[in-house]
């Protein structure tokens, strides 16, 4: 294989260095093309642009392959927990027991949010969208928790260390606090639980009556948290790198990923999947409706759920939480109509062309929702749980940018189409 590549244009040819990724991903370094030829590539989405190395994540969109860390995710989905991945994903290594130990004790000790940012709550109407509640107040760390704050990783290794742990244990509590709040209920403070249990102690204790741990739900939400831990330079990641790239701290940086995790083709889609289920189930439909309309090409009619940016496959994160949501109901003894739907949609989607060619297949958020309307968690709350299971991603994407001694901030070019230069008109003589 060549360790060059030559781009041929206006009689030019320039010699581009290769770069290849440990998994034998190749690359054209193009960082100098501009400089040399004043061209740049036009990639829009940056579907085909490598924005940074990272050693967080491996992803093989044509393969359905996930790693993080180099650990293949159906390994960590079966031997693994949320926490114990968060640690991997930050890190870089499966911790020991004693560094295990300290990041839940972290994670437990830094649960609490203070009184002063409790107030921020009362500043919303009680209908207030979930992730609108969640983009504001997780912004709002950086100003109630200035101390911890840290955007130069660097110098600040002792503040990263428990800035990491604190964000993933607040974002957490807030989320519980949004849904009581939201509900009229007074909030539950963390207790010394493990984490998922103290996640379903804040969300579902009554003031007089503590809620019991029951092992399927933990295990359950353990693993829907797990699924979502990193997801390689999906749009909310890239965003987090990008304002990292200024410099900005942590808590900045991981509000702006909340924000874009909201859009319907990202983390809102979970939600997305379950009004569209639930509709089939309401008109009786058993799906043909939905799949003719996706057909017809349009954004605002796609199948929610189906296709993935990278993922010319079955996304592997789908295939587990659909056997996953199988084995909770039956636990549970429960079962739920809209999963026979979304069964039948997926078997009708996979063998019809429009799918099979495009290479559409069912995502993550195809059966997550599913997991979570077992688990009690209301469909508006969905996003935001994808929230608190991508957060170690982020703080992990985070780390690399501000670690990166060498690194350039973010900032894309353009292809201007606007107006050509032009006088300007006062305004007496506008029509
Ligand atoms: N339903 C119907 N058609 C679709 C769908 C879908 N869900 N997804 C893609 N297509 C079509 C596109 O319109 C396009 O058709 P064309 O070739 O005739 O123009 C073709 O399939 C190829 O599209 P892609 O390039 O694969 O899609 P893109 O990368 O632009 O979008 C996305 C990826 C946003 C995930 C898209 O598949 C989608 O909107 N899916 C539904 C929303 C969803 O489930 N999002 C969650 C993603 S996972 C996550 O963020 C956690």
């Amino acid at each position: 294989m060549s360790n060059t590549a030559l781009i041929k244009f206006d009689e030019k040819e320039i010699s581009c260095p290769v770069i290849v990724g440990t998994e034998g991903e190749k690359a054209i370094d193009a960082r100098n093309l501009r400089k040399d030829t004043g061209y740049i590539f036009y990639d829009q989405g940056y579907g085909n642009t490598g924005s940074c190395e990272s050693a967080i994540t491996y992803l093989d969109g044509d393969n359905g392959v996930l790693r993080h860390r180099g650990y293949p995710i159906e390994q960590l989905a079966l031997y693994s927990d949320y926490v114990e991945t968060a640690y991997l994903v930050i890190y870089g290594e499966l911790p020991n027991l004693k560094q295990r130990n300290k990041f839940s004790e972290l994670l437990a000790e830094n649960a609490a949010i203070g009184t002063q940012m409790q107030r921020i709550f009362d500043g919303f109407p009680e209908s207030a969208p979930p992730m609108g509640m969640l983009t504001s107040i997780v912004s709002s760390l950086a100003a109630y928790y200035p101390q911890y704050a840290t955007n130069n990783f660097e110098q600040d290794l002792k503040t990263f260390d428990l800035a990491a742990p604190m964000t993933i244990s607040r974002i957490r509590t807030i989320v519980a606090m949004i849904y009581r709040y939201r509900h009229g209920l007074p909030f539950i403070h963390p207790r010394d639980l493990p984490f998922c249990d103290n996640f379903l102690h804040m969300m579902f204790s009554d003031p007089y009556v503590a809620y019991t741990p029951i092992p399927e739900v933990t295990r359950a939400l353990n693993l829907l948290l797990l699924l979502h831990a990193d997801h390689e330079q999906n749009c909310s990641t890239s965003t987090v790198r990008m304002v990292a790239s200024s410099g900005a701290n942590m808590f900045t940086s991981i509000s702006a990923g909340v924000c874009a995790l909201s859009g319907p083709l990202h983390g809102g889609a979970n939600s997305a999947v379950m009004h569209m289920l639930q509709s089939i189930h309401d008109e009786g439909d058993d799906g043909t409706r939905f799949i003719a309309a996706a057909k017809s090409g349009t954004k605002g009619n796609r199948l929610m759920g189906f296709g993935h940016a990278v993922y010319r496959n079955y996304d592997p994160r789908a295939r587990i939480i659909g056997k996953a949501c199988d084995e909770l109901l039956n636990r549970l003894g429960k079962s739920d109509p809209l999963l026979d739907i979304a069964k039948h949609l997926e078997q009708a989607a996979l063998h019809d062309d429009y799918f099979l060619t495009r290479k559409l297949y069912p995502n993550v958020d195809f059966y997550s929702g599913i997991i979570m309307r077992a688990l009690g968690i209301p469909t508006d709350m969905f996003t935001v749980m994808f929230a608190i299971g991508r957060s170690p991603g982020w703080i992990a994407n985070w780390k690399e940018v501000a670690s990166n001694t060498k690194g350039r901030i973010y900032r894309p070019r353009q292809i201007y189409v606007g107006a050509t230069k032009r006088d300007y008109t006062p305004l007496d003589q506008r029509r």
